[in-house]
């Protein structure tokens, strides 16, 4: 498998719980490596451009007004196959649905409420990575 890089992002929620050292811990554990962070607080219309492909979806209001309630963490990871491999580490958008051991499954509270984002395929997370950073924070 391919090395790639995806976006991960620590949501408002978890920040807001103390458990940004948590969740990078296991970042580390799963044997990413963090190609580059930092910390920022989203207006609602830059939740509302990251979030875009959602712009059609019942719950697009309430996302975006949580992913600027508060501070969020992103991150872009690096592994063999990272977009898969961190999807896997975080669980189902479901907490309650999400499998044991997972990210979502331990420190998720609700489906919006679920802690962390990650990106779905290779071209939303180049997008989203380039949403972020800039080319010489990736070098
Ligand atoms: P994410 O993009 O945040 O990594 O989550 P995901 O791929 O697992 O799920 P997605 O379908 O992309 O949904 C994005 C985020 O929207 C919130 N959501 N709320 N109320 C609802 O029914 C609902 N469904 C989704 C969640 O915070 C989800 O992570
Ligand atoms: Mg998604």
């Amino acid at each position: 498998m391919a090395i790639e890089r995806t976006l991960a992002i620590v949501k408002p929620d978890a920040v807001g719980r103390g458990l940004t050292a948590e969740i990078l811990s296991r970042i580390h554990a799963a044997k990413f490596q963090i190609v580059a962070i930092k910390s920022l607080r989203l207006t609602k219309t830059e939740a509302e451009g990251f979030y875009a492909v959602h712009r059609e979806r019942p719950f697009f209001g309430e996302l975006t007004d949580f992913m600027s309630s508060g501070k969020a963490v992103v991150v872009v990871l690096e592994a063999e196959g990272a977009i898969s491999k961190w999807r896997d580490t975080m669980g189902a958008t479901d907490p309650a649905k999400a499998a044991p051991g997972t990210i979502r499954k331990e420190l998720g509270t609700s489906i919006q409420y679920n802690c962390t984002h990650g990106s779905d395929a290779p071209a939303t997370a180049a997008f989203e990575i380039g949403y972020f950073f800039a080319g010489l924070d990736l070098v």
